[in-house]
């Protein structure tokens, strides 16, 4: 038993805020950035923002239907909701079980994962493997993020990076791949490197719960372990790069994702890039950029696929399609 993509789908809410949008409201408060500099380090020209009351399980959950329409599965015959999401809607219930309520499924497993920027590649390879077992035939994976809830707008080091938005796949149980390999990783013990340190505790929030991030020592780590990952997936299945249609790195930043594409030998086009419009979305950054792929025709049934993570924890991790 394998798992497939049956049907991908993502949302994102209307409002789109540019670089010089973004930079303008910046200096208002004495914070100054730019478009050419925010362009030049990390290729992201736009992200979008939710309004103050929209949520992660809302934008997942509009994610989700359009995964579930794209596969022609309805919300009964989903038997599994994992969430990746490090912006919940609330301490608990999981921001999975909040979705399951919204589509109108019933009775499955609903949990959420917590792994940052991985958590994507993280709750593909739960699924995978409790549809391998035979826990479960259809699953709703989704990644979603209002990331902007936890930046400090007064950091031109992070607030110009992140965005939110969502999205989601059906895997489905299947006799042929599918999702041929998978590989994750952590190491705590960089935990600090990219944070958000505060905590509920007797109903205050205690600590500093607002994104810190080590923007060099991520980038190092990122271009190291994701070069080990690809890897390790690769032999995992047998196969070498040569075999890659399509790579869908973590958007956080082009410089990284086209350092990977010539570790692997791809040429630029065959990198799936979302991060110009969507800025980085964390859990929600790799589902968003393969449905815009699979919805525009570049990634076509068939197609190798190699999805990326790297994030807060340390994570990282990989998941070989055959889409
Ligand atoms: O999502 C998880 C994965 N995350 C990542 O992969 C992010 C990885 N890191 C990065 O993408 C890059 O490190 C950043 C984009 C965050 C930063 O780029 P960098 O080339 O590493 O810049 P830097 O942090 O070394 O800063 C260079 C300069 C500094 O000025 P000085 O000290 O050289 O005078 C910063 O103060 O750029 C300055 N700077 C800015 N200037 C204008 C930092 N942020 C800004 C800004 N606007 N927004």
């Amino acid at each position: 038993m394998y798992s497939r993509i049956a049907g991908t789908g993502s949302f994102l809410p209307p409002n789109r805020v540019s670089n010089q949008e973004l930079a303008s409201r910046l200096a208002e408060q004495g914070v100054e950035t730019s478009d050419e500099w925010i362009v030049s380090r990390t290729g992201i020209q736009s992200r979008y923002f939710a309004d103050p009351d929209v949520t992660s399980s809302q934008l997942g959950a509009q994610a989700a239907e359009a995964a579930m329409h794209a596969a022609g599965v309805t919300a009964q015959e989903i038997d599994l909701i994992i969430c990746a999401t490090s912006t919940p809607d609330m301490v608990f219930p999981s921001t999975a079980c909040l979705i399951q309520q919204r589509i109108g499924a019933k009775g499955c497993p609903a949990f959420d994962v917590q792994a940052v920027c991985s958590g994507f590649v993280y709750a593909m390879t739960v699924a995978d493997a409790m549809i391998r077992s035979g826990a479960a035939r259809h699953a709703l994976v989704i990644g979603a993020e209002v990331f902007s809830r936890l930046l400090d707008f007064n950091d031109r080091t992070t607030c110009v990076l992140f965005g939110d938005g969502a999205g989601a796949v059906v895997l489905q149980a299947s006799s042929a791949p599918g999702i041929v390999a998978t590989r994750l990783h952590a190491d705590g013990h960089q935990s600090g490197i990219l944070c958000a340190p505060g905590a509920v505790s007797g109903g205050q929030v205690i600590g500093d719960p607002v994104l810190k991030m080590d923007g060099p020592a991520v980038f190092k780590a990122a271009v190291t372990v994701l070069e080990q990952v690809a890897n390790e997936v690769l032999h995992a299945a047998g196969r070498d790069a040569s075999c890659l249609d399509w790579l869908i790195p973590h958007q956080a930043n082009l410089r990284i994702m086209q350092s990977m594409g010539r570790k692997l030998h791809l040429p630029d086009d065959k990198i799936i890039v979302t991060v110009h419009e969507h800025g980085n979305t964390s859990a929600a950054s790799v589902p968003l950029a393969l449905d815009v792929a699979v919805r525009d025709g570049r990634i076509q049934r068939g197609d190798t696929v190699l999805l990326e993570g790297v994030g807060g924890g340390f994570t990282w991790g990989a998941v070989l399609v055959d889409y």
